[in-house]
């Protein structure tokens, strides 16, 4: 009765609502896990079939993130083997926690969207009928909670993604589809990082201290607080990508490698001399601070270098304030001296993706255009694997990147 084609070409669509028989995807499988650019390849795939509370996406466009390296690899978690063992049956992982498309098909129950919809998605995953969720508890702390293609199946890296109905946000009408699949995912956790955790939410006025400033969440992260009207001072490892900082609204950059005093604390820091040493120099990188604030210190530090940065975070964060951290891209081992922790009263807080409410509110400051995905290098699909393995490599560029799936080239998708 229907009349669905076998399967379109990549940058092509059916009309709206008719679906394919399969469809093209970048597919890991586990005895290709290894570097990026071998471990992605294009393979045909039945199209998924949306559950009651599930959405079928024909993906426009698709974001590019870390924890796609992390697939690639198979390491540290093979998230295949991972799923197989909770009764899943698929042998491969099309990954893709970012992308922008059109809703093709809706399950029995979903209301909150229709065919035809344009739609961001965010990659928070949780179980409709998980107790904690059911109880109106937040989500991301669910035991059900997974992030969507990285820790779960059907990500963007193909023609159809699968949904839950609670992850479509509406596109943005300024934006084109690869600009729209590129700031969700790092732009909802920096939310979530700064306006989240109260009390220590950002406020006008503020300092807010953020590593990283030109990548993906540093990026998002400087947009943010600006926009709460808080003083911002970004750091970085180049002096190329001050400028790239200052653009976003940055008051101040400072360049890291201009600091020595990095890396994990050891026991030595309990001998004065030693103490003696490390503050000296701690405190020569919270002058660098002042400078930009009249003397006034971070009340947030927006953290995710992790082991390299976290004593310094805790140093010069205010009394009372907050550290907060989703990653621990250098390394895990976080040390700190305490004295500063407890005499001080400070915080140390860990943030991971955000709920729905967060990526609402985001997505709303998205759509009033005070934050830009910063979207800087746009991929074919073809070249998916490509792009992964220079963001293994650290080649990347400032800002965020997004691969083009149905969209047959940049610069469509813009609806006003
Ligand atoms: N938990 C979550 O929900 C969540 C969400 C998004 C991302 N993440 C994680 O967060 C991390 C960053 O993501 P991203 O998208 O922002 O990556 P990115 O675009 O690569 O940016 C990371 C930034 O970290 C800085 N950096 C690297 N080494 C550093 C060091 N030794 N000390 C201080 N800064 C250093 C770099 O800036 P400079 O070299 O210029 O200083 C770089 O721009 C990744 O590990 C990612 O997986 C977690």
């Amino acid at each position: 009765m229907e009349n669905r084609p076998e399967i379109v070409p990549i940058g092509e669509l059916p009309p709206v609502g008719v679906v394919p028989k399969k469809m093209y995807a970048q597919v890991i499988r586990a005895e290709r896990f290894g570097d990026p650019i071998k471990a992605f390849q294009i393979e045909e795939i039945p199209v998924p079939e949306p559950g009651p509370r599930e959405v079928l996406v024909a993906v426009m466009a698709a974001g590019v993130n870390y924890n796609n390296v992390w697939a690639a690899l198979g390491y540290p978690v093979n998230v295949i083997a991972a799923r197989q063992k909770k009764g899943e049956k698929e042998d491969f992982h099309i990954g893709g926690s970012d992308a922008s498309g059109i809703v093709y098909k809706v399950g029995s129950e979903v209301k909150n969207v229709k065919v035809g919809d344009h739609v961001v998605i965010h990659c928070g995953q949780w179980d409709h009928d998980d107790p904690w969720v059911k109880a109106g508890k937040d989500p991301m702390l669910a035991p059900s909670q997974r992030i969507w293609g990285y820790e779960t199946n059907w990500g963007s890296f193909a023609q159809f993604t699968l949904v839950q109905d609670h992850q479509c946000l509406p596109k943005p009408k300024h934006l084109t589809w690869e600009q729209a699949a590129a700031y969700m995912l790092v732009g909802a956790t920096a939310y979530r990082m700064l306006h989240h955790w109260e009390p220590n939410t950002v406020k006008e006025d503020d300092v807010v201290l953020v590593w990283g400033g030109a990548g993906g969440l540093g990026s998002m992260a400087i947009q943010i607080a600006k926009a709460a009207g808080a003083t911002v001072v970004a750091v970085v490892s180049d002096d190329s990508k001050i400028e790239w900082c200052k653009k976003l609204g940055a008051d101040g950059v400072i360049n890291r490698k201009k600091f020595n005093h990095w890396g994990a604390l050891t026991s030595d820091i309990n001998k004065p001399e030693v103490f003696a040493e490390w503050v000296k120099k701690a405190r020569e990188f919270g002058k660098a601070i002042w400078e930009f604030t009249n003397k006034r210190n971070p009340t947030i530090v927006f953290e995710h270098p992790g082991e390299s940065t976290i004593p310094t975070s805790i140093f010069v964060c205010e009394t009372g304030g907050m550290v907060v951290i989703c990653a621990g891209t250098t390394g895990y081992n976080a040390t700190v001296d305490l004295r500063y922790l407890w005499m001080r009263q400070k915080r140390l807080q860990g943030s991971h993706f955000a709920n729905d409410e967060d990526c609402k509110n985001f997505n709303d400051l998205v759509i009033q255009k005070k934050v830009d995905p910063c979207l800087t290098k746009v991929f074919k699909f073809e070249e998916t694997g490509l792009c992964h393995q220079i963001m293994k490599e650290n080649k990347h560029p400032p800002g965020n990147m997004a691969i083009l799936v149905g969209a047959p080239k940049e610069g469509l998708g813009i609806e006003e």
